[in-house]
């Protein structure tokens, strides 16, 4: 089977490149590079042993991505491309909106006129909102998103399960992503933010190599055991297998399905600060600051409809997922610049 990923530049694109090469697919990369260096996958082509052809091709532009499948005759198709910045989000609304939803409604256009008509999309926990109950199963209803990032998931959700609905040759999986860290085994690839990192394990790895002097906990007082945010921080490795997975269930002619990518075990912001202590030996030295505004206190998985339809369950522990996040991060401090 020959597959398109879209966005394979990227952090969970590249590693789930490593996993599908792997597993004896065929892979076709496109990605604009708006986020991400080529070099990515020249690593993972070391890593595997296998050359990862590329386009640099935006998903808005229907005229390339319609050479590209006339040329590659594939099969499915990974969407990982999108922008992703929950705060630059609210800022830029318009450009969220265009990149996220037009480019996935060319994206979906140019494949069907291809007859190509086998998707992973990447969705995330984000569209269930602040959830009434933990763990989160997939018929826990969607909820209402902080920002406009948040909406082109639950919007693109409910597009690409109209656009199956009206046409049952789709199948359509949606993957609900929780909270991806660590990187490959090898300390090659991982993930390589621009400027100041948003997200929790990147902030804290650039404190543990010297370019931050501290990190700022975002609140202290949710009501969780702690009082800090509780996350289900997912290894990238793991959830890259479970592409790979999904690919599976695709060939088995899937229809529509949703599943939440995710451990089932909640670990708080201190739990994390720990844990990454214990498994690398540094500290990391923190302050409590005010809350982050559209934060949630907790959010983890119920992953148990992922293990029984897909036969996928994520293998490593938060000393795995913080020793690997921290191998890449000193070995590349300047991400794929060095
Ligand atoms: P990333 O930014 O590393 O990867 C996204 C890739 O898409 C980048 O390489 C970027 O250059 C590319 N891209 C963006 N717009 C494009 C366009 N118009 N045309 C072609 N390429 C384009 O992000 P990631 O963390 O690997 O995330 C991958 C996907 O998973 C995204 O859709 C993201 O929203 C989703 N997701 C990520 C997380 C997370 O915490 N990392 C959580 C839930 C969902
Ligand atoms: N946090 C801090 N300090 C920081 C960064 C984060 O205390 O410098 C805290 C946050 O308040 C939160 C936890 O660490 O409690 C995790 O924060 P992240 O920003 O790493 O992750 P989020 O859960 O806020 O959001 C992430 C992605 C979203 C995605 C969501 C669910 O950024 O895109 O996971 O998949 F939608």
């Amino acid at each position: 089977m020959r597959i398109l990923v879209t966005g394979g530049a990227g952090y969970i694109g590249s590693h789930t490149v490593v996993e599908l090469q792997n597993a004896g697919y065929d892979v076709v990369v496109i990605d604009n590079l708006s986020n991400s260096s080529e070099k990515s996958l020249e690593r993972v082509a070391e890593i595997t042993g296998k050359k990862v052809p590329f386009y640099r091709c935006d998903i808005l532009d229907r005229e390339k991505l319609s050479d590209i499948l006339d040329k590659e005759k594939v099969d499915a198709c990974i969407h990982f491309a999108g922008l992703k910045a929950v705060g630059e989000s609210v800022q830029k609304p318009w450009e969220y909106y265009e990149n996220n939803i037009a480019g996935t409604l060319t994206l979906v256009d140019v494949m069907r006129k291809h007859g190509v008509k086998n998707i992973i999309f990447s969705s995330s926990s984000t569209v269930y909102g602040d959830p009434e109950t933990v763990p989160i199963t997939e018929s826990c209803p969607k909820g209402v998103c902080t920002n406009p990032y948040g909406w082109t998931k639950s919007m693109l959700e409910q597009i690409l399960m109209d656009i199956q609905k009206a046409d049952p040759e789709w199948n359509v999986i949606l993957l609900r992503y929780f909270n991806p860290i660590g990187a490959h085994k090898s300390g090659r690839i991982g993930e390589n933010p621009n400027g100041i990192p948003n997200n929790l394990m990147p902030y804290i790895t650039q404190v543990a190599v010297g370019k931050r002097d501290h990190l700022t906990v975002f609140g202290n007082d949710y009501n969780t055991p702690d009082g800090t945010g509780v996350r289900d921080y997912i290894h990238v490795v793991d959830l890259a297998k479970g592409h790979v997975k999904a690919l599976k269930k695709i060939e088995d002619k899937a229809g529509l399905k949703i599943y939440n990518l995710g451990t089932g075990t909640g670990y708080s912001v201190l739990d994390i600060v720990h844990n990454f202590e214990e498994a690398t030996g540094v500290k990391i030295p923190y302050e409590i600051g005010p809350r982050r505004a559209g934060d949630i206190a907790i959010n983890y998985a119920s992953p148990d409809l992922a293990r029984e339809e897909l036969g996928w369950v994520a293998e490593n522990g938060i000393k795995e997922m913080c020793a690997d996040s921290w191998n890449w991060q000193k070995n590349n401090p300047n991400g794929y610049d060095d």
